[in-house]
């Protein structure tokens, strides 16, 4: 049996869904929906006749045999499709961040409880095999009981969020909930434990300054010579759907998130830890490091390129893993999120990436961005 799948928002990650669930032996995509007529159109042409497309998500979900939805529209607009969906009785994929308040995480959680479906939130890294092993050895306890940790995303990539609406808190609310919950929720599982308390710094001293808000890449007299500025101004998304580059000046004076955050964070299982969040590092990687009462873990996460480095007290040998890369996006983390979703709605099997998961995540990044800005801890309720 084919796990019969349909997806909300026909961006560029929405449009990834479309292929994989398409291409994907054991799913179909049986329906489409995007507010944005123009995205149907071009995602007609590659999905074809076999599926239906929708403006409402509501027509969709009433007129379509569907088992499952992912929801892949903005951040802004995560909750109501969500709740349409788990009220409708179908199982639920929100991207990341799950919401951009704890009120709306509850809700939705809420609702899945109370429809018996699953609610899974997109934080596919878990299932990138480097953090996958690093779970692992935590839990056959060879480092020990953790005590602390420190977290560090190097974020070279980040300039892309400046040239999006991302660098508008009234759009992203704050970067560490658009691109630090990714690694704050693996912060969080490997902890196991939920955060309760969190003090954070952080800054804006690298990108936005004194350009026009309207500046942008092809209106701008140094764009042959700024790194920021995009080679091409159109690329080919999934499914062949044309999508645009974003051209907006990464230096204008509208901006108002931080481009830098250094949070303290505190667990109910009396861990700590410390993430840290830079967007204009040379390089992009990702760097865990928990230490435990009998040893060290060190994660080193760069794309394909993954070690993992153990170390226990009072012994000199040091063990070093390189876990295989297996293909696929985010580190092969997509491949394993998209193989455990449809076990999960097929087969009834565990999904980790569940609604604690998601609002977690959120939780630490808005307790950290409440707390930069007041400049007091923020106690997560
Ligand atoms: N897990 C990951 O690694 C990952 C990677 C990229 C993006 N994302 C997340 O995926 C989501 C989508 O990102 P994107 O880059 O594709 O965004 P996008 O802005 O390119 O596309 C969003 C689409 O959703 C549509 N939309 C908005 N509200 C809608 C509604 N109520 N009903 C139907 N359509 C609606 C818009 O018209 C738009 O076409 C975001 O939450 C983003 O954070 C996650």
């Amino acid at each position: 049996m084919k796990l019969k799948v349909a997806v909300i928002g026909m961006g560029g990650r929405g449009l990834f869904f479309c292929d994989v669930f398409s291409n994907n032996p054991r799913s179909e995509v049986v329906a489409v929906c995007d507010l944005d007529r123009k995205r149907l159109d071009a995602v007609r042409e590659c999905l074809g006749a076999k599926t239906a497309y929708y403006q409402d998500s509501l027509q969709m979900l009433s007129e379509t045999d569907i088992d499952a939805v992912v929801v892949a529209t903005n951040d802004t607009d995560h909750k109501e499709p969500v709740l349409q969906v788990l009220q409708a009785g179908r199982h639920c994929l929100v991207e990341k961040p799950m919401a951009q308040s704890l009120e709306d995480c509850d809700a939705m959680i809420a609702a899945a409880e109370k429809a018996g479906k699953i609610l899974g939130v997109g934080l596919e890294l878990r299932y990138c095999t480097l953090f996958q092993q690093m779970k692992e050895i935590i839990d056959r306890g060879d480092i020990g009981e953790i005590k602390l940790g420190w977290v560090v995303d190097n974020v070279s990539v980040g300039y892309t969020f400046f040239q999006r609406r991302f660098k508008h808190r009234s759009f992203a609310k704050s970067l560490l909930l658009q691109k630090g919950t990714h690694s704050i929720d693996l912060m969080n599982w490997f902890v196991g434990g939920n955060p309760i308390r969190v003090y954070g710094t952080g800054g804006l001293d690298y990108f936005g300054g004194k350009e026009s808000p309207e500046k942008t890449c092809p209106s701008c007299m140094a764009r042959k010579r700024c790194p920021y500025a995009p080679a091409a101004l159109e690329y080919e998304g999934h499914c062949g759907v044309t999508l645009s580059n974003p051209v907006s000046c990464v230096f204008t004076s509208d901006v108002d998130v931080h481009d830098n955050a250094m949070l303290n964070v505190q667990y109910d299982n009396g861990v700590r830890t410390t993430y840290t969040e830079c967007h204009f590092t040379p390089e992009y990687s990702r760097e865990f490091t928990f230490v435990g009462d009998k040893g060290k873990i060190y994660g080193y996460y760069e794309n394909t390129n993954f070690k993992i480095r153990v170390s226990r007290r009072h012994k000199e040998v040091v063990e070093e893993y390189t876990p295989p890369f297996i293909g696929g996006s985010h580190g092969g983390g997509d491949k394993g999120m998209i193989e455990t979703f449809i076990d999960a709605c097929l087969k009834g099997s565990e999904f980790i990436m569940d609604g604690l998961a998601g609002r977690n995540s959120v939780a630490v990044g808005l307790a950290g961005d409440e707390s930069i800005r007041t400049g007091r801890p923020v106690d997560i309720c």
